[in-house]
């Protein structure tokens, strides 16, 4: 998909804020979305993840009002939302845009924030409903904009967790800790490893002459929440049966040894999140010593371990990972995000990259009668201005 200048999206979202409030915004910020390379379901877990920003994004427009009065306005919806700091509530039972930024409001709220009232204009060129994380994004943005307006201590961390927060609490998703820390916290040109226990975490340069081909499925699931809460529930059930806090503190050894205490679908599920940590831990050393190879076996490895044990991938979803997996000089490929459908991610040889785009745009729609879209993706920096 053609990337439009940066700049010309921030003047044609200046003209929206112009056309419905008035005058120039005072600032424009941006947060962006992400493509997790790998570490699958292994976040709340307290375990490692690596994903990287993806140079597509979110953008708000915005000016401070004098009142407590908070106006948005969707330009890639044409719709409108008003509110009250004094009374944030859900919109109805299916989240929309706007309640990631009242939740984002409730949230900076009741953690002592005081924020006065905005008028912002949004638009983003994040695919949704992907699992590209467009509502990490949401969030992200609307965070950077109210921080900036109102002069918020708030360093990139905790804005993070504040935005995991409106997930979990306002929205009813208990994502993990990956998708708001990486929209926060990425750096250009680099993956972040991410130890979603301690919330440390260090960049990691991506590799010269290799591309990241982000590829949606065109797969969607609505039951993806119920799913996820359900492989969440029983990674829990499989941690306090082998009486450990989090699968993180789990080796392969023990995981054998307590094979007999735990029920064959539970086990099968603490395999894949205890040899992915590994394979995280083993992708950012291959990238460190520039063995693509090996990266690629590993995100092989991960969706094997996606399919077979953690059973959160479909057949439409394995057929474009195999494609991907049998054209030469892609390292590797695998599923990326919650499951269920979304997109792919692979690892490609920059001068075989447009072998595996016409691979995968003859080959899926033939094999399973769907159409992809391919993105080239670039890691951009976390949020701030735009
Ligand atoms: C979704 C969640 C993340 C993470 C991934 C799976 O993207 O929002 O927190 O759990 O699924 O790795």
């Amino acid at each position: 998909m053609e990337k439009p200048n940066p700049m010309n999206r921030n003047d044609i979202l200046s003209g929206h804020f112009a056309r419905n409030f008035a005058g120039k915004p005072d600032l424009i910020v941006r947060a962006p979305g992400r493509v997790n390379l790998i570490g699958e379901h292994t976040d709340y877990n307290d375990g490692f993840v690596l994903p990287m920003t993806i140079d597509y994004d979110v953008r708000i427009a915005a000016c401070a009002r004098p009142d407590r009065t908070v106006r948005l306005y969707s330009a890639d919806m044409n719709k409108h939302d008003t509110f009250s700091l004094d009374d944030v509530r859900r919109l109805g039972d299916k989240p929309t845009w706007a309640d990631y930024v009242r939740g984002v409001a409730a949230v900076l709220q009741q953690a002592g924030f005081r924020l006065r009232g905005m008028d912002a204009a949004i638009s983003g060129n994040v695919p949704r409903e992907a699992g590209l994380s467009s509502s990490a994004a949401l969030e992200l943005a609307a965070i950077t904009a109210f921080r900036r307006l109102n002069a918020l201590e708030l360093d990139p961390v905790r804005a993070a967790i504040l935005g995991q927060r409106a997930e979990n609490e306002f929205i009813g998703m208990r994502c993990g800790i990956m998708d708001q820390f990486i929209s926060s916290l990425g750096k250009a040109d680099h993956a972040l490893l991410i130890d979603c226990r301690s919330l440390s975490y260090e960049p990691v340069s991506m590799p010269a002459g290799a591309s990241v081909v982000v590829t949606d499925s065109a797969i969607r699931r609505e039951l993806t929440d119920s799913a996820y809460n359900n492989r969440r529930a029983q990674c829990e059930e499989g941690a306090r049966l082998m009486g450990v806090k989090a699968l993180r503190d789990v080796s392969e050894e023990m995981l054998e040894a307590h094979q007999a205490d735990l029920p064959v679908v539970t086990a099968q599920r603490c395999r894949h999140v205890v040899t992915e940590n590994q394979r995280t831990l083993d992708s950012v050393k291959g990238l460190k010593r520039g063995d693509l190879a090996a990266v690629g076996e590993l995100m092989n490895a991960s969706h094997a371990s996606m399919r077979d044990g953690f059973a959160i991938t479909t057949p439409e979803i394995d057929t474009l990972v195999e494609i991907q997996q049998n054209t030469p000089g892609c390292f590797g490929a695998r599923m990326t995000g919650g499951g269920f459908g979304g997109c792919t991610v692979a690892l490609v040889r920059d001068d075989a990259l447009p072998a595996l785009v016409a691979a995968i745009e003859a080959q899926y729609p033939a094999r399973t009668g769907r159409t992809p879209q391919v993105y080239v993706c670039r890691a951009a920096d976390g949020a701030g201005l735009a």
